[in-house]
């Protein structure tokens, strides 16, 4: 039985073959329509969510299986101080496979390790969320048609931001990336993150102001100050509006640069991007259901 915690779960070649299948179901969402009839998803979602869970649920349901769960923390037994691990083997008694999200670095893999069932990592507090970076591979290997031979820029919350965590770890595996952080000195990349680019030999650079990087761009990757992770409000209210992505400073951009976002979207891409041909993240979050059904069909062994 497999579980997805990390992206490095899957090697390249598995990837390759998770996002053929993706394509696949895209290009005929009918061949795929009863793939999982019989079969149960279950989503324990410990921290609020939108698109990861109803991308879920939706992924399972366009494959012709149910979805049951719960969404907040409160209305699970957690309230009553059930552990993970009591609460997945329970779970392993009403489904075939589970997406938790939660709060605590590290509780799906506590899960996991006592799961019956498939347990997919949707996001443990600020450290990984594998099955976004799947989303953000599918979207970019889709739209620049490869993984590789390109400069991105990863924008925003770098301290907090899981989906630049694990979309990091996920891209060194590649070939020819470069990678520019862009982010206020309070919201920098981790160091263990950097030690271990240094310590691969994978270039990089940390910059501040977004205007002096854009024209090298061929990605664009935006993410949102993560309030929740924040210790106090005030550091919060200094660093929301740091960057706002507008059109005069996309007017630097390359013509075919794409930009991406996890959503949700606060203020760090004003509205009037939404229309440029390069802003891709709604299109991103399409991508994300074609992903999951991939996955689900192929943790369930039936890809
Ligand atoms: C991200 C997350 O939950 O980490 N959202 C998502 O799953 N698409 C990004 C975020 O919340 O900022």
């Amino acid at each position: 039985m497999r579980h997805l915690m990390n992206p490095l779960d899957f090697s390249v070649e598995e990837l390759e073959k998770l996002f053929d299948l993706a394509n696949k179901i895209e290009a005929d969402p009918d061949k795929y329509a009863h793939a999982c009839e019989g079969k149960k998803l279950a989503t324990c979602f410990y921290e609020p969510s939108t698109r990861t869970r109803l991308s879920f649920e939706a992924a399972m349901l366009n494959l012709g299986g149910q979805v049951l769960g719960f969404s907040d923390a409160a209305s699970s037994s957690a309230a009553k101080g059930e552990s993970v691990s009591d609460t997945i083997r329970i779970i392993s008694c009403y489904a075939d496979i589970c997406a938790m999200r939660h709060p605590k670095e590290g509780a799906p893999m506590v899960a996991a390790s006592r799961s019956g069932i498939p347990v997919i990592n949707a996001g443990d507090g600020g450290h990984q969320h594998p099955t976004q970076t799947l989303t953000d591979l599918l979207t970019i290997r889709s739209l620049k048609g490869k993984l590789g031979g390109f400069t991105i820029g990863l924008c925003g919350d770098l301290k907090f931001g899981r989906t630049v965590h694990s979309l990091i770890n996920a891209l060194i595996r590649y070939r020819d990336i470069r990678f520019i952080f862009i982010s206020p000195k309070e919201l920098k990349v981790p160091d263990y993150i950097t030690d271990m680019l240094t310590e691969k030999g994978i270039s990089y650079e940390e910059v501040i102001r977004l205007e002096d990087c854009m024209p090298q761009l061929d990605l664009l990757y935006m993410t949102r100050v993560q309030k929740e992770r924040f210790f106090n409000e005030e550091d919060y209210v200094r660093l929301k509006d740091f960057y706002i992505l507008d059109k005069e400073k996309l007017s630097a951009a390359k013509e075919d640069m794409l930009i991406l976002h996890p959503l949700p979207r606060v203020n760090e891409i004003s509205v009037e991007v939404d229309d440029d041909p390069r802003a891709v993240y709604f299109k991103q979050a399409q991508y994300g259901v074609y992903v999951r059904m991939a996955l689900i069909l192929t943790l369930l062994e039936l890809a």
